[in-house]
């Protein structure tokens, strides 16, 4: 027996039951507290959950005034950076959902005070546990495919727009290209040792999400459902990165990684509308080679596994609270992937290339 881990989570609706589910199957962990900023929301979820050890809030803050060793935050987007900041503030470790934030700025203040108060801000990016993952990271890492110059990512839902709280730009802050898009940004970017974005030219659009033959809340959807972005990093690489909730096509294409020596092309598991897009599991990995002058193509084995990541991502903060090791996705990292969405939403509005500056923490 270990000691027990104190667990309080914010946000109490779809994903919250998630993370519930997952710390309930872990041994010595107790949620003892719930807040949701609807009255009764965060009660209804611990009976619902059956949490006999929780206590409801319909204020973050007050949940904060437990004694926790970590805190899930599951609000939507526009809310994770107060509910974050006020977590750390309060020396609590934060598992935060992704996108990380809304804007570039909230992503480094966010960074700065977990840096200040010496806790845990950790992002939630489950498809990193596929340990299929693994194999296309240190393909790239260990130089099988020379200088890597171009990546493209992303993925396409043919129709697959969600609603509620993820089609609103005042509460959702982004639409596709941080809702899932974030999801192959850091599959792209991880890989890659997450490079230095520089600049980004990037185009939006929203015509399925506000149309009511495709969307039944089309007078409330004001994000994009569409977005395609053209990304410089340091080193002489590029990044073509487009998603979609709705199109009229079957795909947007794989993720592909160019380089001098190999390529390495990656799809998705899954299927039906709402696949298409990486959100859970490796489907393929070819390597394109030369052998002998011979255009060669081998499909690298997958790991078979019965990994259901979104545990595995609980998990591994548990493990880290712990043993008091780092943030397993720390927030000092997914920045750049923020820094990103930033730069599609700067430079979708005002339809120019934009420059990211990333301002160097202390
Ligand atoms: N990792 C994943 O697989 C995954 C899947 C779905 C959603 N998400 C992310 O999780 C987050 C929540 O998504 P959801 O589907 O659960 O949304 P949701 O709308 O079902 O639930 C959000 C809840 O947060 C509450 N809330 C809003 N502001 C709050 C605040 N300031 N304090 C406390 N509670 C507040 C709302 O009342 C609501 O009950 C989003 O950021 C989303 O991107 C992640």
């Amino acid at each position: 027996m270990g000691k027990t881990i104190r667990i309080g989570i914010i946000g109490s609706g779809g994903i919250a039951g998630a993370h519930a589910r997952a710390y309930k199957g872990i041994e010595d962990v107790q949620i003892v507290g719930v807040a949701d900023i609807l009255p009764d929301k965060a009660q209804q979820f611990i009976e619902r959950w059956d949490l006999p050890d929780a206590t409801g809030f319909d204020d973050h803050r007050k949940l904060l005034e437990l004694d926790l060793d970590g805190v899930s935050i599951c609000t939507p987007n526009v809310a994770h950076y107060r509910t974050t900041v006020d977590a750390l503030s309060a020396g609590k470790n934060v598992m935060l959902e992704k996108p990380m934030s809304v804007t570039l700025d909230e992503a480094v203040e966010m960074v700065q005070v977990s840096k200040k108060t010496g806790k845990m801000l950790n992002v939630g990016f489950q498809p990193r546990y596929d340990p299929n993952m693994a194999i296309i990271k240190n393909m790239v890492q260990n130089g099988q495919l020379g200088k890597v110059y171009y990546v493209e990512t992303g993925g396409g839902r043919r129709r697959g727009m969600p609603g509620g709280t993820f089609i609103r730009q005042d509460i959702a802050g982004a639409g596709a290209m941080a809702d899932i898009g974030c999801y192959s940004l850091d599959l792209a970017l991880n890989t890659l040792g997450y490079p230095k974005p520089l600049t980004v030219s990037a185009y939006t659009s929203n015509y399925f999400g506000t149309n009511p033959k495709y969307h039944a809340e089309a007078g409330q959807f004001d994000v994009e459902d569409f977005g395609v972005a053209m990304v410089r990093f340091e080193g002489d690489l590029v990044l073509n990165f487009k998603t979609s909730w709705a199109m009229h096509m079957d795909t947007l294409g794989a993720t592909m990684f160019l380089g001098t020596d190999a390529g390495m092309k990656v799809l998705p598991a899954g299927s039906g509308p709402w696949s298409g897009v990486w959100d859970g599991h490796v489907g393929s990995i070819s390597l394109f080679h030369d052998i002998q002058g011979h255009h060669t193509e081998s499909n690298i084995p997958l790991i078979k596994h019965e990994i259901n990541v979104f545990e595995e991502k609980i998990k591994d903060f548990v493990r880290a609270l712990r043993e008091g090791t780092p943030a397993p996705i720390p927030g000092e990292e997914i920045l750049r992937n923020q820094a990103i969405i930033d730069g599609i939403i700067r430079s979708a509005q005002t339809k120019k290339e934009v420059e990211i500056h990333i301002p160097d923490l202390v």
